[in-house]
């Protein structure tokens, strides 16, 4: 069967809503999309991949971070602006810690669709349709909110282009300098209860930058320094959404879907001969796998066989997500099979979906300590197989608040109530995200200093 943009609509596919009470409309406000602009151009795309291709090979880390479930009401300038800049420090850091560029991919302008553990939701006796993302119903607890609403559809496209329209004028207008984005790292160790543990490191950066200065390194000379490379990525959930924003590019005479730079099917939509991978394997941007418990290895190589016969390097990240205490037991075999196979892969790790647990007062939450352990596992593994641990996605977000526990302020559990506002799942607020990066930039320095003798134990 050829491969078009529609072709997954012949084959099963779960987690996309079938209860639109009218066909017609959804149809009606798909076709309206076909006719809207690309959000993204395919030309970055394809620098995108060429840019993950160097973290395949080792040369570069890849930090992709963003919402669990963009939302219509948080929709606001200062939080597109306060996650961005929590994403350049942290890249900041991780620069530093890798020794390696930093590629930076938001889950961002886009990322609203969202696969359900359970498809009714149970209050007080009363059950409802699952909220599935502000793309699709709405969150408020009544039979109404929860009906999918296509017009929904339109909202999540014009709230995604104005996202993205500020993410670009952020990147290229100034706001990015290096100086600036260090600045504010330098008042977050100043102001963390932990901050002597990141001040040596911070110290190290301000002076490789005193140093570029003194050389006359500068963003008048370097425009390098003031501007940066920033994709954006979501789940590629919603099928009839991405089709309708799938588009042949003239240049190459391929399709791409032009969403976002990148995409990423879902731990629960990668059964091969489904419509989530149907659909992705036609499209040519680059694309994440979710890997986690349950993924045998033979399955894993025949998704890489569909996704990428070409063994094109930056076309396939692979993404780690089995919780700390299941990456030792499932990650070695995974990466193993690959390392033998001799694909190219990125290797990234999503330290959130394996660790997320209830408290005894309802709230879904991860502790910090669970995700630093589950990411410095995912460094020792992989990199003990011989492979490159190449990346990290977090859920994150720039604002302040109590939805993970610990980290330096130490959020208890009674802390969780002040500020949970996510709309799917808790995100770590910004000072967690750049305490992690700090922790990893550590752990990926120490590593590079021992993966060579790695490498010649695994060769
Ligand atoms: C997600 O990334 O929000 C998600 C649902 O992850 P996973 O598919 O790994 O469960
Ligand atoms: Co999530």
């Amino acid at each position: 069967m050829a491969w078009t943009p529609s072709s997954w609509r012949q084959l099963p596919a779960k987690h996309i809503p079938e209860d639109y009470p009218d066909a017609s409309a959804l149809a009606a406000v798909e076709e309206r999309l076909q006719g809207y602009p690309p959000l993204v151009f395919a030309g970055e795309a394809r620098k995108l991949k060429a840019r993950l291709g160097e973290v395949a090979a080792g040369k570069a880390f890849l930090l992709q971070g963003g919402d669990c479930a963009e939302s219509f009401k948080e929709f606001h300038p200062d939080n597109i602006r306060d996650t961005f800049r929590v994403i350049l420090q942290m890249a900041v850091v991780l620069t530093f810690g890798a020794a390696k560029p930093v590629v930076k991919v938001g889950r961002i302008a886009g990322q609203f669709g969202k696969p359900r553990s359970s498809p009714v939701e149970v209050q007080d006796g009363v059950e409802l349709p699952s909220y599935r993302g502000d793309n699709i119903n709405a969150m408020g607890f009544s039979p109404d909110e929860r009906i999918p609403d296509p017009e929904r559809l339109l909202q999540a496209y014009s709230q995604s282009a104005a996202t993205l329209n500020l993410l670009r004028a952020f990147s290229q207008g100034g706001y990015a300098n290096l100086a600036n984005v260090h600045r504010w790292t330098l008042g977050f160790v100043e102001n963390s209860p932990q901050g002597e543990r990141y001040q040596a490191l911070a110290a190290q950066i301000s002076k490789a930058l005193d140093f570029m200065e003194a050389c006359g390194i500068a963003p008048d000379s370097v425009p390098q320094l003031e501007q940066v490379d920033f994709y954006t990525s979501h789940e590629a959930l919603l099928l009839g959404y991405e089709e309708a924003l799938t588009r042949v590019d003239s240049t190459s005479g391929d399709w791409y879907d032009t969403s976002a730079h990148m995409l990423w099917i879902g731990h629960r939509t990668r059964q091969l001969d489904h419509a989530h991978v149907n659909f992705c394997k036609g499209v040519h941007n680059p694309l994440g796998v979710k890997c986690g418990p349950g993924l045998e290895p033979d399955e894993l190589l025949r998704l890489i066989e569909t996704l990428n016969p070409e063994d094109e390097p930056g076309r396939l990240t692979l993404i780690a997500r089995f919780g700390s205490e299941g990456v030792a037991d499932g990650l070695p075999a995974l990466v193993r099979a690959v390392q033998e196979s001799g694909r190219t892969v990125v290797w990234s790790c999503d330290p959130m979906h394996g660790n997320t647990l209830k408290t005894g007062n309802g709230f879904k939450t991860r502790p910090v300590d669970r995700i630093l352990s589950e990411v410095e596992q995912f460094v020792d593994i992989v990199s003990t197989e011989g492979a490159y641990p190449g990346g990290v996605h977090f859920e994150m977000t720039g604002q302040d608040v109590t939805e993970c526990l610990g980290g330096a302020r130490e959020i208890t559990e009674a802390d969780l109530s002040s500020r949970y506002h996510t709309h799917c799942d808790p995100r770590l607020n910004g000072e967690q995200a750049l305490e992690l990066a700090f922790l990893l930039a550590e752990k990926l320095q120490s590593v590079g200093e021992v993966m060579p003798q790695v490498q010649r134990a695994a060769g």
